[in-house]
């Protein structure tokens, strides 16, 4: 059994860059330390080794990559995640909140970049050795939004360097995914803290803290 020997909870969060993925997984953090309860932030790609050397590779826009390359690499760098950091600290009973998990790459590599789905979903699903999150929250925003947070911020990477019509693309295959996977979806323009409220509501309500 894929889950069997794990005692801990975890919460994936997804959506385009700049929806608010880290400021909301920061948030938990501090909610979950006041609680005395062990919790893992970890983002993708990277957060081991070689998952940070991928997540270079993969974002630095000077490289030039294949679009199966770029599955490939993300995958390595999520198996490696999974295996050294989220499964064992889940098998300790922590929760682990994920920046990212391979539903990115269903609706990046996937949808964006016109991949095989079916194919990018194997290939993930081998990866992480068929782990699930127990909730998925996405954080929904249009392009324009994301990239407008992200650009005050810093350049944009690689990735974040396509066009438009890749990123709608985004959206929609965000939007396929959510209904699939029962994707709990929050409006990524409201307030920072009242979407954190709501999270928490959710999670409590669903008797997991
Ligand atoms: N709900 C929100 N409303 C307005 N700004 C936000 C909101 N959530 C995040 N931000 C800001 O947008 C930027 C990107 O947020 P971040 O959490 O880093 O996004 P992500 O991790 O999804 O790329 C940050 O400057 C953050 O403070
Ligand atoms: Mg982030």
């Amino acid at each position: 059994m894929v889950r069997s020997n794990i005692k801990g909870r975890f919460i994936v969060f997804e959506g385009l860059d700049g929806c608010g993925k880290t400021t909301q997984a920061q948030l938990l953090a501090d909610y979950f330390s006041c609680r005395g309860a062990e919790y893992l932030h970890v983002r993708e790609p990277g957060g081991t080794d070689v998952g940070d050397k991928l997540r270079q590779i993969l974002l630095d826009p000077d490289t030039v990559l294949t679009r199966w390359g770029e599955v490939l690499l993300l995958a390595a760098a999520r198996a490696q995640l999974v295996q050294d950091v989220i499964r064992p600290a889940l098998v300790r009973g922590m929760v682990v909140v994920c920046d990212r998990y391979l539903f990115s790459s269903l609706a990046y590599q996937g949808y964006g970049l016109r991949q095989d789905v079916e194919l990018v979903r194997q290939i993930n699903l081998e990866a992480v050795g068929g782990l699930m999150p127990d909730w998925t929250f996405l954080l929904d925003i249009e392009p324009d939004v994301g990239l407008a947070r992200q650009a005050n911020r810093r350049g944009l990477d690689r990735i974040e360097q396509r066009d438009e019509g890749f990123f709608q693309r985004v959206v929609e295959g965000y939007q396929l995914l959510a209904k699939e996977y029962g994707f709990i979806t929050m409006d990524g323009t409201a307030p920072i803290q009242e979407i954190h409220r709501q999270v928490v509501d959710i999670l409590e309500s669903e008797n997991t803290l």
